[in-house]
């Protein structure tokens, strides 16, 4: 029985050898398409004082009304576990000079939301996120959303959606939710509990509910751009213009709000088919996002990762899954081949060889086991009579057939081996 001391905290996960592999790919080909479009990378500490959200976020959003792990420090600050990337690097960017406000930056790491746990909702999940800083411009944002797309092909996902809205500019905040809420109001017996305070609190969230009678409600309303100016609406027909033109297939979702409140015009998710109920694999939009009374501008999006790995089991895509095989395992039979054999590793690692060998004294029935189980191209075996004879046995694991060869041949023939030339044996 598994004791609790071997579990890792309720909505965590530990990601080892059996996954790890998956993991380093994606990151891996998310890095080489990110540098394509000119982006670095920037890390941010994962504890930032708590007023980086608040502030930021928005007061009356779920994340930080009751998600964020917060607590006091031994000096009573109050401190908080990133619940997302973008305030973080925000704040980071603001403490830069002013030729930061045109970054383009990406960040991957481990992010912290205290949600009830369920399929696809982690409390520490991790996301590969993308901020390009500048004023608004519909075309900026949608070479963030093209960037987006491609990195989703390198790593072979099929079947995304892309849904679009727009939440205008920071003036259209106020006509917006007045608008709302008058022709909400009306309707009000008719909504949840949680709509109902809505009403008063942030009423754009009342737009997603996933209640279906509030669904009905909202699907009677006029479109929220209705309440927006002229330049918002123009905006967004720009932003669905220019993705047709990339031949990116999004679909406009008035519905689409986002929960964070940094958002001004464009805003997106994209969701999985074969994911359940959590199935946004990214969300992102233009943001405007204040600091110390400086605005800063941009536009960035961010992958759950875990999400991603779950809709790329469903997809399959050929080579995501294969970890990286040994060229070799080393058998050593006896304490000084052993020793002997130690050397042979360093030596051929230094040549860039990747192989292992048992070090533990196991006998040469377990250490054959393991060659097989690490699917090592070749077997090394030494013992005393090879020491003696200054030779080495290569055997070849795929078809048996096994040579002596004297140290610099062997070496040489792995070098060829991990180059992936065909060397028969
Ligand atoms: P978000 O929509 O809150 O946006 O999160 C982005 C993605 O992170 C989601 O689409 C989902 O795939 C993943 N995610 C969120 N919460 C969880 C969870 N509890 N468990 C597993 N995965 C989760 C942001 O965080 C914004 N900072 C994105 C952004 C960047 N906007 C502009 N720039």
């Amino acid at each position: 029985m598994t004791s609790p001391a071997s579990q890792p905290v309720q909505g965590m996960s530990d990601l080892g050898p059996p996954e790890i592999a998956a993991w380093q790919k994606i990151e891996e080909k998310a890095r080489q398409v990110l540098s394509l479009y000119h982006f670095s990378e920037v890390r941010t500490p994962v504890l930032e004082h708590t007023s980086v959200f608040t502030r930021s976020l928005g007061d009356t959003t779920d994340v930080v009304q009751k998600e964020m792990y917060t607590f006091e420090d031994r000096g009573r600050r109050s401190l908080t576990l990133r619940p997302e990337g973008t305030a973080g690097v925000m704040r980071y960017v603001a403490g830069q000079g002013a030729e930061a406000l045109d970054a383009r930056l990406y960040y991957l790491g481990p992010m912290f939301r205290c949600e009830r746990p369920q399929a696809g909702r982690k409390r520490q999940f991790h996301q590969l996120g993308v901020e390009a800083l500048g004023a608004p411009s519909a075309a900026a944002d949608v070479e963030v959303i093209a960037l987006q797309q491609h990195i989703f092909s390198s790593w072979g996902l099929r079947n995304c959606r892309v849904e679009v809205n727009t939440r205008g500019t920071p003036e259209d905040r106020k006509t917006v939710s007045e608008g709302l809420v008058n022709a909400l109001r009306p309707h009000a017996d008719k909504l949840c509990e949680d709509c109902r305070r809505r009403l008063e609190t942030n009423v754009l969230r009342v737009l997603d509910c996933k209640n279906p009678d509030c669904g009905k409600v909202v699907d009677q309303l006029p479109p929220v751009t209705s309440f927006m100016s002229e330049v918002s609406r123009k905006y967004l027909d720009e932003v669905m213009r220019l993705l047709a033109m990339l031949n990116i297939p999004a679909k406009l979702n008035p519905r689409l709000v986002r929960g964070l409140d940094y958002y001004v015009h464009t805003v997106w998710e994209v969701r999985h088919p074969g994911l359940g109920a959590q199935d946004a694999i990214s969300g992102g939009g233009r943001y405007r996002i204040d600091i110390g009374g400086k605005a800063i501008d941009g536009v960035g999006f961010a992958v759950g990762l875990e999400r991603v790995l779950a809709a790329l089991e469903h997809d399959k895509p050929e080579g995501l899954r294969a970890a990286s095989n040994p060229v070799a395992w080393i058998i050593s039979m006896g304490e000084k081949a052993m020793e002997e054999n130690l050397v042979l590793a360093q030596t051929l690692r230094l040549r860039g060889i990747q192989c292992g060998l048992d070090l533990a004294g196991r006998s040469m029935k377990a250490q054959m086991r393991e060659a097989n189980r690490s699917q090592a191209a070749y077997a090394i075996i030494r013992g005393d009579r090879e020491m003696e004879a200054g030779v080495l046995v290569l055997k070849n694991m795929v078809d048996g057939g096994q040579e002596e060869l004297e140290l610099p041949a062997l070496i040489e023939k792995l070098v060829g081996a991990s180059r992936g030339e065909v060397a028969k044996t």
